[in-house]
């Protein structure tokens, strides 16, 4: 067995010097024969969730029962191209390390299984289980194909499974479809929760452009309660992936509602993106006065987020797809496509006289982060810094400043550099993939600069949180308050960081670390 791993080694070694030659990317290989080339291919995220193999996209049935985390994901077992979905499953307790599971949900006589969430039903409402034993219910819509294909447009529809063995097998509701259709073309995504004051289920679904809210008392039957949307908010395509849920102000008492909606096409940057808007629900209709659009992240790389159902301190944790339609296909990798965001808390904070939505990795991801000592750099007026490290592709670089105007650049030996810019005069963020690696596999991946107003700084010392995989990078600014998540895919790992005052007074960074983020695959 051991000379058998040994060749192994050796063949890997041969495949990666023989890769290096076309100068291919690769990832940190040891000769250690316990290692195994498991999670290790080009561009494979160490520490965020992506599937073994095969296509991946939008989060769905995120829900927390008895100790564990499950996610749920749209999922397509036969090529990495989307194609007939299924819901792929995968739990972690403690939303880093993550267990795969056998696929949850198939393709049925109603049609294939498209996005939408699941809930403890502690009450057995549906009496799918017992009140010893309550079911795990998914809600999720069917869109079936040959409806599609013969130009109908009642062919999504929703449907529901329950689990009584805490999500390992489902089963399907016979009476399924719990809602039919009555011919609006995009009629999808379910995001079902409990109404604790008027003690009822209630649904979000989105119908093209608008949103549209049931309540049920079963979650079999369920009855149109109110619409939203119309004529709020961003419609530069469908809107998808709707989520609604209660948020209290931090440090306060007060509670506003947030609904979460993605749309494609129709972001700031292109492509796929998640709006949300703050307002109240008095369990029949969502209201509010809210004028601005707004948006969860500026990056062209997250979509379809939504948030657990039923964690126990009642904080609210968001996952999204890391990537985009406009070129989701396209990505360059070859055993798997795409990835998930690093779960993140969402809260709700007063920015002048308006609420916005923060968003921040979880607390549980320091676990994997290694605690460097913080030094303090100074760099002065128009001049740059170079800080180099065996791999920024697997690290958070994190920092506090006052200064607004400064630049981070990643870089290779094979010329690729990722630039952050943070501009004063601008009041603009900017992210540069354009020469980042791997960026011709389509037309708009590298084109453009990636921009986030950024209005709204303190005056003062803010933070810097940088979290950089093999092939993404998620930036946040403020704790939060600004947030941009992109793709990369460079032809080797960066191992220089340029840091450039743009400023004409001298540039404080406070606490400046750069962290190792340990692999979550072992
Ligand atoms: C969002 C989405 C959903 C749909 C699913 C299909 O990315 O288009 O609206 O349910 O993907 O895979």
């Amino acid at each position: 067995m051991k000379l058998k791993l040994n060749l192994l080694v050796v063949i890997i070694v041969m495949l990666v010097l023989g890769s290096c030659k076309n100068k291919e990317q690769k990832q940190t290989i040891t000769t250690d024969t316990t290692m195994t080339e498991y999670y290790n291919e080009p561009y494979r995220p160490q520490f965020h969730f992506s599937p073994e193999e095969k296509w991946m996209n939008d989060p769905n049935g995120m829900v927390y029962y008895k100790g564990i985390y499950h996610l749920f994901y749209q999922y397509y077992p036969d090529d990495i191209v989307w194609g007939p979905m299924h819901w792929g499953h995968a739990t972690s307790k403690d939303l880093v390390h993550w267990e795969h599971k056998p696929i949850a949900l198939y393709p049925d006589e109603h049609g294939m299984i498209f996005s939408g969430s699941a809930v403890v039903d502690k009450n057995n409402s549906s009496g799918f289980g017992s009140l010893e034993n309550p079911p795990l219910v998914a809600i999720y819509t069917y869109h079936l194909m040959e409806g599609e294909k013969a130009g109908k447009l009642d062919f999504q529809t929703q449907g529901i499974a329950y689990s009584l063995d805490n999500g390992d097998t489902w089963t399907k509701y016979e009476g399924n479809p719990v809602i039919g259709n009555e011919g609006i073309k995009d009629f999808r995504d379910p995001k079902v929760a409990w109404h604790e004051e008027t003690q009822k289920w209630i649904m979000s679904l989105v119908a093209g452009d608008h949103a549209k809210f049931y309540s049920s008392h079963d979650l079999k039957e369920w009855v149109l309660m109110s619409e939203f949307g119309k004529n709020v908010g961003a419609h530069g395509g469908v809107w998808e992936c709707p989520d609604l849920f209660k948020l209290k102000l931090d440090g306060t008492n007060e509670a506003k509602w947030v609904l979460l909606i993605s749309i494609n096409p129709g972001a700031p940057n292109g492509g796929s993106g998640t709006q949300y808007f703050i307002g109240d629900f008095d369990g029949q209709e969502f209201t509010t006065d809210q004028k601005e659009h707004l948006w969860v992240d500026w990056g062209t790389d997250n979509y379809a987020g939504v948030t657990y159902d039923n964690v126990p301190n009642g904080d609210r944790i968001f996952i999204g797809w890391m990537s985009n339609w406009t070129y989701a296909r396209d990505t360059p990798t070859k055993i798997w496509r795409s990835a998930m965001t690093l779960p993140r808390k969402l809260s709700l904070k007063k920015v002048g006289d308006n609420y916005h939505l923060f968003n921040y990795p979880v607390q549980a991801i320091n676990a994997i982060v290694s605690d460097k000592t913080d030094k303090t750099l100074v760099i002065a007026s128009e001049t740059n810094k170079l800080l180099t490290s065996e791999n920024f592709n697997q690290s958070e670089i994190r920092f506090t400043t006052s200064s607004k105007d400064f630049q981070l650049k990643f870089s290779n030996g094979a010329n690729n550099e990722l630039l952050l810019t943070m501009m004063g005069e601008d009041r603009t963020f900017f992210l540069d993939r354009s020469k980042s690696g791997k960026v011709d596999f389509q037309e708009d991946f590298g084109k453009g600069i990636q921009q986030m107003p950024v209005p709204d700084l303190p005056d003062g010392e803010y933070e810097v949180s940088v979290f950089i995989d093999w092939s993404s990078v998620e930036v946040f600014i403020n704790n939060g308050q600004y947030v941009m998540t992109s793709q990369i895919f460079p032809k080797r790992n960066y191992t220089d960081l340029t840091i450039q005052n743009l400023g004409d007074s001298e540039l404080s960074m406070k606490a400046f670390s750069i962290n190792e983020v340990k692999r979550i695959w072992d």
